[in-house]
């Protein structure tokens, strides 16, 4: 029986999931040290984790019953991803099950801000009655910059103009502008223009220190700025400069260039203390429907996986997204050399298969090519797959017996 461990407090809808495709799931609450992952991991063949446990080189290496590894969550540093696919490890995340959320804070900070409502909040918090239109404006009519115009951005970008603002987008890759959403063509257009900027670009290396004085000196007098995105991608010291001349009337951040590791921990930065300026502890895609989406996400993709040999969305494997057809099936990942798939048909050949269909997808060094056969196990091809020297792994289904691929080891 297949047999998954989830650490890390994993939506128990996950649990749901897997159970019901007949697969054993036991839970732990934390995450595990690298040697207690690799001893747990021998009686295992998916692992679920959240950002805390990290999956190394050694403990893929020690681990050849694995299978895959879902990250619940967004990133995917945890995880050493090449040692994962050189030994034929899917590893699934959860690419977008919170860009709703992150996007839903974004829209409230956006009208908060505008509104000076943390000013006039605070003022009556310490007693004084501040009842005063000035610097505030509503958000129907304002312009929307939205720097990166990725799920985030472009989810931004529709729920803005339903609350009747203008927007404008910079992405440096090609984009559908969604509604009546203008694509400007730099940086300083969009500065122009925009009453509210907001970044939401990617954390590739390029975008360290991407937003500085530079850019902030050409905002509009009196614009909001915000970040949820990426901590390194703002000069805070700068935004701060900027709010403290007045030159910005506001600000949320939500992520920082040093984040303190645990809940509880002390917080340091420039932006502490300033006139309406929103500070969140990195909790933009932070709620309990994203953590249920991202459970049900990975879960699904897992389970896919494991009953198909479906790699849609995987981060490591060449994907290929796969149907329950009723037929055998033979899943291979193998080293992406010329003539491999030759030689795999010449191994069908040679056993007198009936191939049913046959399905290829490449990524990097990685091809994975499945074929369906009908009486797939009493054929015995699969000795000399498993002997060729560029398979990685070997799954194989039989469609009457089982109806999931049984646990395998990887070939080398
Ligand atoms: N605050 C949170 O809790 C939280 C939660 C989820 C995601 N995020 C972060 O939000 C960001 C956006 O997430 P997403 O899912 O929309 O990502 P995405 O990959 O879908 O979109 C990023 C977009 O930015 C564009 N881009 C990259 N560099 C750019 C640049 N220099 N100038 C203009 N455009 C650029 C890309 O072409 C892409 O369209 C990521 O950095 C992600 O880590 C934060």
């Amino acid at each position: 029986m297949l047999r998954a461990l989830l650490l890390e407090n994993i939506h128990p809808d996950a649990v749901a999931i897997l159970e019901a495709a007949g697969i054993e799931v036991e839970t732990r609450p934390g995450a595990l040290d690298e040697s207690e992952l690799i001893e747990t991991l021998a009686d295992f063949h998916i692992l679920g984790i959240r950002s805390k446990t990290q999956v190394t080189r050694r403990v893929i290496e020690a681990s050849p019953g694995l299978l895959a590894v879902g990250t619940f969550s967004i990133g995917t540093n945890q995880i050493d991803l090449e040692a994962a696919a050189g030994h034929g490890v899917a590893v699934f995340n959860a690419p977008f099950s919170n860009t709703r959320s992150v996007v839903e804070l974004a829209v409230s900070e956006i009208i908060a801000l505008t509104r000076r409502l943390t000013v006039r909040d605070k003022a009556l918090h310490d007693g004084v009655w501040d009842k005063t239109a000035d610097g505030s404006h509503e958000v129907r009519g304002r312009t929307l910059g939205i720097i990166g115009y990725g799920n985030i951005g472009s989810q931004l970008s529709v729920l803005a103009e339903n609350l009747g603002m203008n927007v404008v987008f910079f992405d440096t890759s090609e984009k559908l502008a969604l509604g009546n959403a203008r694509r400007v063509e730099t940086l300083g257009e969009l500065l122009e223009v925009s009453d509210t900027v907001t970044i939401h670009v990617d954390g590739r290396a390029g975008n360290a220190g991407l937003f500085g004085d530079d850019l902030f000196a050409r905002m509009k007098p009196g614009a909001i700025f915000l970040n949820l995105s990426r901590g390194f991608v703002v000069d805070v010291e700068a935004l701060r400069e900027h709010i403290l001349s007045g030159h910005l009337s506001g600000a949320a951040v939500d992520v920082f260039p040093t984040e303190p590791k645990k809940r509880g921990d002390h917080f340091e930065s420039p932006l502490r203390g300033l006139d309406n300026v929103i500070l969140t502890p990195h909790v933009g895609g932070s709620t309990e429907e994203a953590q249920q989406n991202i459970g049900l996400f990975v879960a699904k993709k897992l389970r896919d996986y494991l009953l198909t040999g479906s790699t849609t969305l995987s981060v490591n494997l060449p994907n290929l997204q796969l149907e329950h057809t009723g037929v055998g099936r033979i899943a291979l990942l193998h080293r992406n050399v010329p003539g491999v798939l030759a030689a795999v048909n010449q191994v069908f050949a040679d056993h007198g298969a009936n191939i049913e269909a046959q399905m290829l997808a490449t990524h990097g060094e990685l091809g994975y090519v499945v074929t369906d056969i009908s009486d797939v196990t009493h054929r015995g091809a699969s000795s000399k797959l498993m002997a060729m020297d560029t398979t990685v792994r070997l799954r194989i289904r039989d469609a009457f017996d089982r109806p999931e691929f049984p646990p395998g080891p990887a070939a080398h």
